[in-house]
């Protein structure tokens, strides 16, 4: 049942989607503490939209599998012997047991088969067959419809060597949807980069949309990070794209005066770098990110992507996988290198933390604040509005 507010709130949402940006205001508070909006967030977006949920690298051989609960429904990613990726479910449909429970199997890996852990019921994974029932022992005494038995299959796109996944079997092509930004991630080739490491932080105390609309403009640089990112890429020069629909770009030059960060043995924190990149991209950092949970920060060193998951109305996990070039963990020094940027990444991390504690803290205050005005520099939130208005409200279309 759901309460009164949620008309009032979709409806301010729908006013807010009208507004230009230069008169764009912040999405009303309840849309970051109410369980109503969440359910219908968790309806209208998680389980229907399509989502980032890993890189190829992580399935880059026939038999490689990496679990995937970003959904809210337990998946599982797999390729195939004919090199093609599956999105299955990991739902056994005996008594419905997770056949690949976090809690005894790694969260990637290489299978033949997925074995049931419960009854050992057996599925296929090569091609055509991915998700069929292979044995079910003890079953011949009773009428059972073993072709009929098959985990079920998702909707899955590789974009950019990003594993993407959608829910709804009708879901449109996503690719179509994000010519706009194509020139901007091609150089980066990110279908070669591999996974040089991940992080979580799990259970964070804010609504997902505070973090990832954190992740999204780089204004706050100047604030949260003035000792350490914005020396490096100052907020001010960066330069957002006038991206439309449901990707968004910028771009920020490398401070002229900036120090290349150092180690603790004085050496340089710089990896390998990507090769092909020109001068633009070796020149600065370009954010990137794709309605509705996922931005990636492109350098000429590594690629970093976060995706930032709802465990809740006001919590949510936020996964980090730091793509690097192939060739880097060949490299003698890589393993410190990983361990550099791993700390780094914390560093900057618990300063962003800060902010997002900090706004969910602001945003549950009663009475709840409102009217929020945004920079030019926070483009994509107001873009970010336009999207969740036409998934949750159905309002207009977004264009790509
Ligand atoms: S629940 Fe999987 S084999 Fe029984
Ligand atoms: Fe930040």
């Amino acid at each position: 049942m759901l309460h009164d507010g949620l008309p009032s709130l979709l409806d301010e949402l729908a006013r807010l989607a009208e507004l230009p940006l230069e008169r764009g205001e912040t999405l009303p508070a309840r849309a970051y503490t109410s369980a109503d909006f969440h359910e219908l967030e968790k309806d209208r977006i998680f389980r229907s939209d399509w989502l980032c949920v890993g890189h190829v690298s992580q399935v880059s051989r026939p038999g490689d599998y990496v679990r995937v609960d970003d959904l809210g429904v337990p998946l599982v990613i797999t390729r195939d012997e004919h090199g093609d990726l599956h999105a299955l479910s990991r739902v056994c449909r005996h008594r419905f047991m997770d056949v690949l429970p976090p809690e005894t199997t790694p969260d990637q890996g290489s299978l033949k088969r997925i074995t049931c852990p419960y009854h050992t019921w057996t599925y296929r994974l090569n091609g055509e067959f991915a998700g069929q029932l292979a044995g079910a022992p003890l079953m011949n005494k009773v009428e059972f419809d073993r072709a009929a038995c098959r985990l079920p299959q998702y909707r899955l796109e590789v974009w950019h060597g990003l594993l993407m996944v959608s829910a709804d079997p009708d879901a449109a092509p996503l690719a179509p949807q994000l010519t706009a930004l194509d020139a901007t991630l091609a150089p980066y080739r990110l279908d070669d980069l591999v996974v040089a490491y991940t992080a979580r932080w799990d259970g964070v105390p804010a609504n997902w949309k505070v973090a990832f609309e954190n992740g999204s403009e780089n204004y706050h640089h100047m604030g949260s990070h003035a000792n350490t990112l914005d020396r490096i890429v100052p907020g001010k020069d960066t330069v957002v794209d006038e991206c439309e629909g449901r990707g968004f770009s910028m771009y920020t030059p490398f401070a002229p005066d900036m120090e290349i960060p150092q180690g603790p043995d004085g050496r340089e924190l710089v990896g390998t770098l990507i090769p092909g990149l020109g001068l633009r991209q070796l020149s600065g950092m370009t954010v990137a990110g794709v309605f509705p949970n996922m931005a990636m920060a492109l350098l000429p060193d590594s690629v970093t992507f976060v995706r930032w998951v709802p465990t809740g109305p006001l919590t949510h996990d936020a996964l980090v996988t730091v793509l690097a070039p192939a060739e880097a963990r060949q490299r003698p020094g890589f393993d410190a290198y990983v361990e550099a940027s791993r700390q780094q990444f914390e560093i900057i991390q618990a300063e962003d933390l800060v902010a997002v504690r900090g706004v969910q803290r602001g945003l549950a205050t009663d009475p709840a604040p409102s009217g929020g005005r945004f920079s030019h520099l926070e483009r994509p939130l107001w873009q970010f509005q336009r999207y969740l208005a036409e998934r949750l409200a159905g309002v207009g279309a977004v264009t790509p």
